[in-house]
């Protein structure tokens, strides 16, 4: 009120000049705290970084000629950016992109392209060979985990939540169908394939079943191992996943065939696209499609799921993105 009544007399009164303040209440005293509040009033240039670093609670004293200098739009990762010394058009581009990683700002500055492209290719290891640096995956409880060729499981893990899976393959008819006693999966998984799989019955009339789903490291190791003399290393790596490092090992994985076709085949049937089209309602995914072998550093495996959990497989699924382009946003 005080303020309004004081205005009104100031528009009576020549000479009176009344300076409005760029910021609210709570900015201004924050400001006045940290004893900035005049430079704040009369030399920042851009009074919206400074009001968002101060809403977003990352205001840094120290910093406040950058940010009055900058045109930021999230306030995200740009007290570390400055404190690395990055141009501004650096901590600007950097701090705009939601899934930028503080862990990898060395590489981003090597890669090339936007900052966008440079942020989601080094998030997705694109600037790294092949087991060029290996991390150990330590959450399980995450569905859409992340298993390739530089997220390896720990060489111990078995899941311990495995149950038997319903719909699987019969020996002596369907081509390799080996694991017979031991067809597990995790419980979640599971269930949503034991569902998928009835829904493929009955809108699609197509008998899905398992021709592989969990695996030990030790079974994986032997698998591996019995592929690399008969194919050389390059073409083994290209299909068979090191041990620790399938997604079989996660229980999370199944290998699938329908109607006793050869699983190698059934991509040729025309009940396919149903599958494509409709996996990710049961939260399943092509986890190694033709066209992104590139980013998965494996060939086209057009019978190979993975579960992820039914919204992680939508997202996929509208944006046509495999497991690693979805985890690169995160
Ligand atoms: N064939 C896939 C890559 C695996 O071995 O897990
Ligand atoms: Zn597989």
């Amino acid at each position: 009120m005080k303020k309004i009544f004081f205005l009104i007399l100031c528009l009576f009164i020549s000479g009176c000049q009344i300076k409005q303040s760029h910021y609210t209440e709570k900015q201004q005293e924050i400001l006045r705290e940290e004893d900035v509040l005049e430079f704040a009033e009369n030399n920042c240039e851009q009074v919206a970084s400074l009001q968002l670093m101060l809403d977003e609670e990352a205001f840094q004293k120290g910093y406040i000629e950058d940010y009055c200098r900058m045109d930021l739009t999230s306030s995200s990762h740009v007290n570390f950016l400055l404190e690395r010394g990055l141009s501004d058009e650096d901590v600007e581009g950097y701090s705009a992109i939601p899934y930028f990683r503080e862990e990898n700002l060395e590489r981003y500055l090597k890669a090339e392209g936007s900052y966008e492209e440079r942020v989601l290719n080094v998030n997705m290891n694109m600037d790294l060979k092949p087991f060029e640096m290996i991390s150990i995956v330590n959450d399980f409880s995450d569905m859409t985990l992340l298993v390739n060729k530089f997220n390896a499981l720990p060489e111990g893990y078995v899941p311990d939540d495995m149950v038997h899976v319903k719909y699987v393959c019969t020996q002596g008819i369907d081509y390799s169908c080996t694991m017979m006693d031991q067809v597990v999966l995790r419980q979640e998984a599971e269930e949503a394939f034991e569902r998928f799989v009835e829904s493929a019955l009955e809108e699609k009339g197509i008998g899905i079943v398992a021709i592989a789903a969990y695996r030990s490291y030790q079974y994986q190791k032997d698998l591996y191992n019995y592929y690399l003399p008969i194919y050389g290393q390059e073409r083994t790596d290209q299909f068979y996943a090191r041990p620790g490092q399938s997604e079989h090992n996660s229980g999370l994985a199944v290998d699938i065939t329908f109607d006793h076709i050869r699983y190698t085949d059934i991509e040729n049937h025309e009940a396919y696209p149903w599958i494509l089209e409709n996996m990710h309602r049961f939260g399943f995914i092509l986890r190694y499609p033709e066209d992104k072998q590139e980013i998965t550093r494996y060939g086209y495996e057009s019978w190979h799921l993975r579960y992820v959990g039914a919204e992680a497989a939508a997202i996929m699924y509208e944006n046509n993105w495999c497991l690693e382009e979805y985890l690169a946003r995160k």
